[in-house]
């Protein structure tokens, strides 16, 4: 049977997630914000890779779905999290081609995946009163700077695409990172986001 580009993805992430150093820091939006996470209820790491803002988030307290494409990530984490008592769970699956179950989630966390069909399911996939911490690479300033690697503008924001995306929920934090021109450091967008509690639940 011919290879899938799902198969392709797959192959791509487990070659680069059996090197990757696991429980690195959590992405700066969320350590940022941290104060504002609940003491309890249930998370998402959505495009987990290692795992490293579901570590973050059970050892917060709460108990998180970590979903990824990569098998060989979802291993390593899933050993890590029994070995620290983490209540992780961990789920492989394309959410590019499947989307996302219809469970409602306390806290989602998005870190370095945008694939912009789903914004509307991940707005779904919020609790009312439920926080959305986002962060990726932001691509009208990444066109600017002369000392970086190209970015493929298919996985970067526009500038203030997440306000825009996420208008329906109430913004508590949008930060993108100034124009660096010879850095090397790429721009990145981070929102903060709840839904009205008063929001329908579907
Ligand atoms: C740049 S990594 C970010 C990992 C993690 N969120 C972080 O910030 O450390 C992107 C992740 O998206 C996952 N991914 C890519 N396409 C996917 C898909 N179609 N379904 C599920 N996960 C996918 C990859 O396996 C990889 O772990």
């Amino acid at each position: 049977m011919p290879k899938s580009n799902h198969d392709d993805s797959r192959t791509k992430w487990n070659l680069r997630h059996a090197e990757r150093e696991l429980a690195t820091p959590a992405s700066e939006v969320l350590q940022q914000h941290a104060a504002m996470l609940p003491k309890q209820g249930n998370a998402l790491d959505l495009a987990c890779g290692l795992g490293r803002n579901a570590i973050f988030l059970a050892q917060q307290g709460l108990e998180c779905d970590a979903i990824d494409v990569s098998d060989v990530a979802l291993a390593r984490l899933k050993n890590f999290a029994d070995e620290q008592n983490l209540k992780i769970n961990t789920v492989c699956a394309d959410i590019e081609k499947n989307g996302l179950a219809s469970k409602q989630y306390d806290v989602i966390v998005v870190s370095y995946f945008l694939y912009r069909p789903l914004f509307e399911a991940i707005q779904k996939a919020l609790k009312p009163g439920g926080l959305l911490f986002y962060q990726t690479f932001v691509q009208a300033q990444t066109e600017h700077r002369t000392n970086s690697k190209p970015v493929n503008t298919r996985f970067c924001l526009k500038q203030n695409e997440l306000c825009v995306a996420f208008q329906n929920l109430k913004i508590h934090y949008y930060n993108e990172t100034p124009l660096d021109p010879i850095g090397d450091k790429a721009p990145i967008a981070m929102l903060v986001a709840s839904k009205l509690a008063s929001a329908a639940t579907d």
